[in-house]
């Protein structure tokens, strides 16, 4: 960790209020960490813009018993296998699977990943988590 640095920021009382009642329902401890988090969070999101190497993780929940649907599944994950880092397959009940799935590359590939998992016929949910590799944050 980096030295810290103490700076005033001056801001309307109205929006100062409104950001503390925020803050103190999402159990942040101070306000520097919560300041902290927001420019992490735009620097993450400028990373996904900008095109360098992102991380991130997908979710995808569907019904094993769907004939093909798992074979399609594996197969988008062979043609990507240079961006899955790893993969975590939970059977939540009888019929429905969660499977998470690790990536780490551009984020045109990552997104294009994303959303071929998310779009193949069976699958109920799918959502990529964007974060960061931690190298530039
Ligand atoms: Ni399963």
């Amino acid at each position: 960790m980096s030295k810290l640095v103490r700076f005033g920021v001056s801001l309307e009382k109205e929006l100062l209020v409104k950001f503390d009642r925020d803050i103190s329902q999402k159990d942040y401890p101070t306000r520097s960490k919560a300041i902290g988090d927001l420019i992490r969070e735009s620097f993450v999101k400028k990373e996904w813009i900008g095109g360098s190497e992102v991380a991130g993780a997908i979710t995808l929940v569907y019904n094993h018993h769907r004939r093909e649907l798992v074979n399609k599944l594996t197969d988008i994950q062979h043609d990507f296998g240079a961006f899955i880092i790893s993969s975590q397959h939970v059977h939540l009940d009888h019929d429905n699977c969660l499977e998470i799935v690790v990536v780490k590359g551009k984020p045109k590939d990552v997104e294009k990943l994303a959303q071929k998992l998310k779009a193949t016929k069976g699958v109920k949910h799918s959502s990529l988590t964007m974060t960061t590799t931690g190298k530039k944050v």
